[in-house]
């Protein structure tokens, strides 16, 4: 099975993924690193395991379908099974989202329906929530809203901001997302 992570800046979940898939041998390799952003620092980790990278900058397209076409074709290109967004921060049109569906998973930082859209830390200790978490579920046209894979839920402490409540989310997120794109991967879970 062959992956294509889809990034837009640190990417240290993209790292937890290609480590995962080196370290426990899986069905699967990843095929390719692609980055909307030029200056995406996980770029250069791919780079150094030997991944192929490609840059398709969104600032270069004065329209979304010119931009998800592009990255459509940058995608194809490498002939994925399964397209994994992992800190992809850009909102993807109803036929991308189409052409992939079944085969594209995001992992967002809540535990969803809760807290959809940005800022999710901030607003889960405003709601005065006790538990935040992180979801990896298949990506339909509603944003952060298809089958969820998987869940994580971490505590909210006193004394959190959010800075340190994403960090603790964020640690789990790396355990999480290996595992669920593997699921997938084996064919465990599906859309
Ligand atoms: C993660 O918290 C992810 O859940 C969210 O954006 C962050 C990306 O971090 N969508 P990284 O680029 O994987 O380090």
């Amino acid at each position: 099975k062959r992956i294509v992570i889809l990034i837009s800046g640190r990417g240290s979940n993209m790292q937890a993924i290609v480590d995962a898939c080196a370290r426990e041998g899986w069905p699967a390799t990843v095929a390719a690193v692609l980055s909307n952003r030029p200056d995406a620092a996980g770029l250069a980790f791919a780079q150094a395991r030997g991944i192929a990278t490609a840059t398709v900058d969104h600032k270069s397209f004065d329209s979304r379908e010119a931009f998800d076409a592009a990255l459509a074709e940058a995608i194809d290109g490498f002939a994925p099974d399964l397209v994994v967004l992992a800190g992809f921060m850009r909102i993807l049109g109803e036929a991308f989202v189409r052409r992939y569906e079944g085969r594209m998973l995001n992992i967002h930082p809540s535990l969803l329906p809760a807290f959809p859209g940005l800022h999710t830390h901030r607003r889960a200790i405003e709601a005065g929530c006790v538990e935040a978490g992180a979801t990896v579920h298949f990506v339909t046209p509603e944003l952060d809203h298809g089958p969820i894979v998987a869940q994580v839920a971490v505590p909210i402490l006193p004394g959190d901001d959010e800075g340190t409540l994403a960090a603790r989310v964020l640690q789990e997120e790396h355990r999480l997302y290996p595992q669920a794109v593997r699921a997938v991967v084996e064919g465990r879970s599906a859309a």
